[in-house]
């Protein structure tokens, strides 16, 4: 599938800590296949802290374009040269491309890439009450897109009720601060905490609150199938886990550096063949 890399291959990449579990460069690699273009994409594992410094490194050795993950999401979206509107609402990024100018510009497509993923899983958000269990870095970006694509109720629940009302003043006329039982009152729930990420037996909100009319989403990807999709699944709940962000996030970045949407059919297909690989 991969083409051979010469002198005119263009390198992305991703940046955090740490990255060596990472299913962005199978993701990334099957999109630039799908669109046969002449990139190839590494994991590059840079220590908390020094996320401006990678940025300097992509400026010197001509990096096409950079993924940005934990802990790097806010001190990126401090080091590039502009970013878009909604990334300076949310005050962190997961993207770097670079502007004709040289200019290294910052965008996010985590909430956009969940919103897309839910319409392609045929779950409509507009018109929708949701309620998301978390208010960091991925559930403000997640609170932004689902706004804009016209949910009509959000409510944020998090275990530091600060996070949560800077959270919902993101979408002033939608959203608002709640508990873990307001939450489960909504039609769609979203985690974006880490509970029951890697082996955890924990569930973000009791299964007794989940309803069978429920959607639950749970963003976590380690495992797919987590304690809360499980217990939704008990309740009778739809699920929808989180490949589906991770790779229409990973596509929303390929059409900000090349301009074409790559196929994400091709990308899922990858992430799941380098999950089996692993035997996850
Ligand atoms: P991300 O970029 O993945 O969103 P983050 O910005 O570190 O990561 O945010 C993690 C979110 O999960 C936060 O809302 C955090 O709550 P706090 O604001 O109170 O820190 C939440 N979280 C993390 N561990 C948690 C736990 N054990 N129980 C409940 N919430 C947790």
């Amino acid at each position: 599938m991969s083409r051979p890399i010469t002198g005119q291959t263009r390198v992305a990449g991703i940046i955090g800590h740490p990255v060596v579990h990472s299913l962005s460069p199978a993701l990334h690699r099957a999109g630039f296949a799908s669109l046969d273009a002449d990139w190839t994409y590494v994991a590059f594992p840079v220590a908390p802290g020094a996320a401006h410094h990678a940025l300097d490194g992509m400026r010197a050795l001509g990096i096409s374009g950079l993924s940005v993950t934990m802990p790097h999401k806010h001190d990126a979206a401090l080091a590039v040269d502009r970013l878009d509107p909604a990334s300076v609402a949310l005050g962190s990024i997961n993207t770097v491309s670079v502007d004709p100018d040289g200019a290294l510009a910052g965008a996010s497509t985590d909430g956009a890439g969940l919103v897309a993923a839910l319409t392609a899983d045929g779950v409509d958000v507009s018109g929708r009450r949701v309620g998301v269990l978390g208010a960091g870095g991925a559930a403000r970006s997640i609170v932004d897109a689902l706004a804009r694509a016209g949910a009509s109720h959000i409510v944020i629940a998090n275990r530091t009720p600060a996070g949560a009302t800077s959270a919902a003043l993101l979408a002033p006329a939608v959203a608002v601060t709640g508990s873990v039982d307001d939450v489960a009152a909504c039609d769609l729930l979203v985690n974006t905490t880490p509970v029951g990420m890697g082996g955890d037996p924990s569930l973000p909100l009791p299964a007794s609150l989940i309803r069978p009319d429920h959607v639950v989403v749970d963003i976590v990807t380690y495992p797919l199938r987590t304690p809360l999709l499980v217990a939704a699944e008990q309740q009778g709940a739809r699920t929808v886990d989180g490949l589906g962000m991770l790779v229409h996030q990973a596509a929303l970045q390929e059409f900000i550096w090349l301009g074409e949407m790559p196929d994400v059919t091709a990308m899922r297909d990858a992430a799941l063949r380098e999950l089996a690989e692993r035997g996850q």
